[in-house]
């Protein structure tokens, strides 16, 4: 199994989802472990929950930090070497400026179905509104508040003479099965082969005369005319002796390559298929993949097999 991803939740108060996470995470086969709890209140219940869990805490209190809380939270985060903020009941309007920071690796659980009933209140709305279905939303967190993309949901029905409360705690229940479930689901994307091949794929065929073509069904990519053209990139997925998923390229020759692999293991490899050949291969099915990194890579070793003057003219053109 590829590395977990560390995941820090983010509570306010009870934190009975943040214990459906921590229990999740225990399984064998869960893509995720808690790295971090914190958030914006240090008496939260959750908090001392976490810790008899032995889970990481940090306490820290927004009212008396002001300003700075939000600076210390990245901190905290940072320090943790956390890969996505999983909020659980943490009921405070985060600034547009610390959503950017994490966009795209922030998400949130949401006591209704999506988009209705964003913000407070929403059993109390949904009963009054005479809602047959009531529910809960795990969601990407964008700037605007309960509004970023849906990325799983329950529907909950509502029983006559249901109160506020009574809905809330069978939402509750739905709540601590979608967010764990969805949460794997989210930080095992971008492990899985589909998603980088994808991944891959698009930054291969930004580069000019670049084409997709399947080489020994691996999907891969050359840049040249359908007849004479050249593979730049191939991908790999678990084959040829290789336990990981990732991508060949060409690299500058054997003296190149061995320092690569010297230097980071973790990342290059000599894909042994290919023989004394200048592909090597880049392991993506780690963490904190840099795609710009690997954007380099295959414009290199696209530079290396492109036609030289198509070479050429890229170079000009990519030094204006
Ligand atoms: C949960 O119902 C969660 O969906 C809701 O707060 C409760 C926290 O309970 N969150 C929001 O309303 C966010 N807008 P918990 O602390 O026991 O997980």
């Amino acid at each position: 199994m590829a590395e977990r991803a560390r995941v820090a939740i983010l509570i306010s108060g009870r934190g009975s989802n943040m214990a459906a996470l921590i229990y999740a995470a225990r399984a064998d086969d869960c893509p995720f472990e808690i790295a971090l709890i914190t958030g914006d209140k240090p008496d939260a219940p959750g908090l001392s929950l976490a810790e008899a869990e032995g889970v990481a805490v940090q306490r820290l209190d927004a009212k008396s930090l002001g300003k700075s809380f939000w600076d210390q939270l990245q901190d905290a985060l940072q320090a943790a070497d956390v890969d996505v903020v999983a909020l659980a009941g943490f009921m405070r309007i985060i600034p547009a400026a610390f959503v950017e920071q994490w966009a795209g690796r922030m998400i949130n659980v949401h006591p209704s179905l999506l988009p209705k009933y964003k913000g407070l209140n929403t059993h109390r709305d949904a009963i009054a509104a005479g809602d047959k279905q009531a529910g809960c939303s795990v969601h990407l967190v964008t700037a605007e508040v309960d509004d970023g993309p849906v990325l799983g949901q329950v529907p909950v029905a509502i029983l006559p003479g249901d109160t506020p409360e009574t809905l809330a705690e069978r939402v509750l229940i739905a709540e601590h099965q979608l967010y764990p479930r969805v949460l794997a689901d989210f930080v095992a994307r971008e492990t899985g082969v589909e998603w980088i091949t994808a991944k891959v794929g698009e930054l291969a065929l930004a580069l000019p005369q670049a084409s997709a073509k399947t080489s020994h069904g691996s999907p891969g990519w050359r840049v040249g005319s359908e007849s004479s053209g050249k593979f730049f990139a191939i991908m790999f997925n678990r084959h040829h002796g290789e336990d990981s998923v990732g991508v060949l390229v060409k690299c500058g020759g054997q003296d190149e390559m061995a320092q690569l692999i010297e230097a980071e293991p973790d990342i290059y490899f000599r894909p042994a298929y290919y023989g004394p050949s200048d592909w090597i291969g880049i392991r993506l099915d780690r963490r904190g993949v840099d795609w710009d990194h690997v954007g380099g890579w295959l414009e290199r070793s696209w530079g290396i097999c492109a036609p030289p003057r198509l070479a050429k003219l890229h170079r000009v053109a990519e030094e204006f």
